[in-house]
């Protein structure tokens, strides 16, 4: 079809598919229009605050001042960090417990124009954009990606489809939740060299890789920007990478799942 509108096929192709993503973080609500061909953000992304108390109206009216920022009026795609079924939070682990149980799918959309809004975990988003179009885009076979940060996130993709909600950090490995060894907020806290705290990475990889045979982990959160100093100590089998988008993967991760079917 082609514009009646001067010029605009120059600044808007047609073929260009667009989504919509916003990442809800501890300190920070980002969002970005993302073009779906290449993974890469249109423009500049929108970061606020992240409100305290972080309650889910709070963070839906933030969620809506991103979304309208933009006037964007379709579907989008939100993250959060802990485990959604159909719309619905289940866990909070590191987020105000007042979230478990709320429909965090209709509270956004209310705020809204009733777009359609689609809910899911920080790390799978993470997962789904590193896949496709960041460390693990053309590795056939089963991608495990670990997001490092307060907690530990986990993704895991076959063949370039996410098994969503697998929550690796929560795994006991040696009488102790991943997340409490190897998160990178343990490193901070104690105060732990590269090497310390690789020790205790290198324990949760082989639990992992002992119970799923992975044929690749992709390392992910703000620590992978590091990943020279630390991917090198690991000592589990399967081979590591770090995550290629940065700070971008739980955006556009988001705007992916927001027009495909990758949440459940
Ligand atoms: C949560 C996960 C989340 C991860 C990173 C964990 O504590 O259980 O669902 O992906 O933190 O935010």
């Amino acid at each position: 079809m082609t514009s009646t509108v001067p010029g605009i096929d120059d600044v808007d192709p047609p073929s260009q598919r667009r989504g919509f993503g916003i990442d809800v973080g501890g300190s920070g609500i980002k969002g970005a229009i993302v073009d779906l061909d290449t993974g890469q953000l249109i423009g500049d992304r929108i970061k606020l605050l992240t409100p305290q108390p972080a309650t889910p109206d709070a963070v839906a009216k933030t969620i809506a001042e991103v979304v309208n920022g933009f006037g964007w009026t379709g579907p989008l795609g939100v993250t959060y960090p802990g485990v959604v079924t159909h719309g619905i939070v289940q866990t909070a682990a590191n987020v105000d417990k007042a979230w478990i149980g709320t429909n965090a799918r209709d509270i956004i959309s209310a705020e809204l124009s009733g777009q359609d809004v689609t809910i899911l975990n920080d790390a799978d988003a993470a997962g789904l954009a590193e896949e496709r179009y960041g460390a693990g885009k053309g590795h056939e076979g089963l991608v495990v990606l670990l997001t490092f940060g307060t907690g530990i996130g986990s993704a895991l993709i076959h063949n370039g489809k996410l098994i969503p909600n697998t929550e690796f950090g929560h795994l006991e490995v040696g009488g102790k939740e991943a997340e409490e060894r190897a998160a990178s907020s343990v490193k901070e806290r104690n105060g732990w060299s590269y090497e310390k705290w690789t020790k205790q990475v290198t324990r949760v990889l082989v639990a992992i890789e002992n119970a799923i045979w992975p044929d690749l982990f992709i390392a992910g959160g703000g620590i992978s920007r590091k990943a020279d100093k630390w991917v090198h100590l690991l000592e589990n089998r399967t081979p590591v990478v770090p995550a290629a988008l940065q700070n971008a993967a739980g955006i556009v991760g988001a705007a992916m799942a927001s027009t495909s079917d990758v949440t459940h």
